[in-house]
Order: structure tokens, then sequence, then C-alpha cells
């Protein structure tokens, strides 16, 4: 079995980001900028927000967070993304969800300019990755993509079963694995038989919030197993693939920590240069 080391593809993504942010440089003498709006004090928006502010620097970006306590009115949120749509500096707005329950989500994501979007949650950029159009690409289907593409370069006729049907996970993952030419399967948390489902599969992504959902007999050999899950359990945080089980049977899987988290923010650093190099046509 082959243990995908999200670290490590992660390092290796940011290497080369971190040499192109310096051509840009060298280029248009600026670099691309980030900037997450953080609202409230939730703790694993917090570490995330620190690690993207990290990895960001770390590639050369320039890097902003705008912080706000749990009860700033959404007007306000709305004018800063208005400035920040303004601002040439900005090459990326990404605000840090879950929001506080007065703020309308869907207002929020459609007040981002789409070329700014580097969440890719805007309509827009929804609606050109369904029509295979060029877009913003939601991080962590891409992050998903990018290790599934390491491991089997060439997708096309295999069949894959997303679980989970999210707007952040599983319906931009199938879009994804559509464009590869692949058979794909949208399952969730009220599929009948996921099991029987499963074991069709020669991919799997486990976007479905379920601690330790898809067990060793769910999974043929030679699957590819990708795990988007982090749950916190009383045994500590868990993935939506009960790993031991299903190490036992599939050709490759990734591990919770240190599997898609590390190359989500890889991802986002990707797509705020991207986001950068449009603006510059
Ligand atoms: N919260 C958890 N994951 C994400 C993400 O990918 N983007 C945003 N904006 N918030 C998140």
């Amino acid at each position: 079995m082959i243990l995908i080391d999200g670290k490590k593809e992660a390092e290796l993504l940011r290497q080369e980001l971190k040499k192109e942010v310096s051509d840009l440089k060298e280029k248009y003498n600026r670099v691309p900028g980030l900037t997450v709006i953080l609202i409230g004090d939730l703790a694993p928006s917090k570490i995330y927000v620190r690690n993207k502010e990290k990895f960001a620097n770390e590639v050369g970006l320039k890097s902003d967070i705008i912080r706000y306590s749990e009860s700033i009115e959404e007007k306000v949120v709305l004018d800063k993304i208005d400035e920040l749509n303004k601002n040439a500096t900005v090459s990326g707005i990404l605000v840090q969800l879950p929001l506080p329950k007065h703020i309308d989500k869907k207002k929020i994501i459609e007040a981002i300019n789409p070329l700014k979007d580097v969440d890719g949650f805007h309509p827009m950029n929804v609606g050109n990755l369904s029509s295979g159009y060029e877009s913003s690409i939601p991080c962590t289907p891409m992050g998903c993509y990018l290790l599934i593409k390491k491991i089997e370069p060439n997708l096309s006729g295999k069949k894959a079963v997303v679980v989970g049907r999210s707007n952040l996970n599983g319906k931009p993952m199938t879009q994804l694995l559509l464009k590869e030419n692949c058979t794909v399967t949208i399952t969730h948390s009220k599929t009948k038989d996921l099991k029987a489902e499963c074991l069709k599969a020669d991919i799997i992504v486990a976007a479905v919030g379920i601690p330790e959902l898809v067990k060793g007999d769910w999974v043929k050999k030679d699957t590819i197993v990708i795990d988007v899950g982090i749950n916190k359990t009383d045994k500590g945080i868990v993935g939506d693939v009960a790993f031991d089980e299903v190490s036992k049977n599939a050709k490759a899987l990734t591990p919770v920590p240190g599997g898609v988290g590390p190359m989500t923010i890889a991802c986002l650093l990707k797509n705020t240069i991207d986001c950068f190099k449009r603006s510059q046509i």
C-alpha cells in the first residue's frame, strides 16, 4: 500500500510556487497578495488562518489578515470586500468559513470579485468549472485531484465514487474527476448501500464528515482512497475512512492528518498566484 504523503507533496508544490512568485516579482516588480478575512474566534478557523499566513509568507506572497469580532455587522464586511475588490495590490480574497449566523454566506461569497475568488466558491467560478471553462478551483478538491494524479496520471474511464455532496468538496471534486473522463458516482449520507457503491470504485474520495465511515471491506484491491474528513472523536482526530482496515486493501491511501490538509493550503497559494497572473493580461 502506498501511503500518500500530503505533507511532502505540498512542500514540493510550495517550492514550485516560490520560484514562480520570484519570477513574477522580477517581471512585474510586485508579488501576488492574499487577504484573508477572519470573523470571530473559532479555534479551528484561527489555526487554518495562521497556517495560511505562514505558508503565504514562505512562498513570498504578500499576506494580510483582517480580523473582526463575532458581532461585526454584515454591512461592514461587505464594504471591506468592496474595498479589497478595488485594491490592485490584492490578488485574492478569502473569507474564512463558517460565518456567524447573522451573516449571510451567500451574500458574502457573491460580493467577492470572481477574479479574486481564491476559494472558487463564487457562482461564476462554480459555473465555469462545471462547464469546463477556466476558473478558480476550490482548494481542497484541487489538492485531492493532484494527489490522485500523482498515483494514477491517466484517470480516463476509471470509476470514481465521491462520498459527500458539499459545495466545498463533493460537488467540485465530481467536476474535476468528470473533466478527467472518470465515471463518477456522487454518494452521501442518505445513499442506500454505500458499501456496494464503494466496492465498484477505482477511486474513492470521502468528504462526508462521518468518522471512519468507509470500512476495510468497502474497498476493493487497487483502489485509491482519499480521505478529506477531519473529525474530532474521543480517540483524537480521525478521517472519514477507517485507516487501519482500509490500508490493508487499498492501493494508496491518505492519512489524517498529513494527507489532504497540507495540500489544501498549498492550492490556496496556487490560486492566489493564478488570480494575479490572470489580472496581468
Ligand atoms: N473553512 C474550512 N475550509 C475552508 C475553505 O476551503 N475556505 C474557506 N473560505 N473557509 C474554509
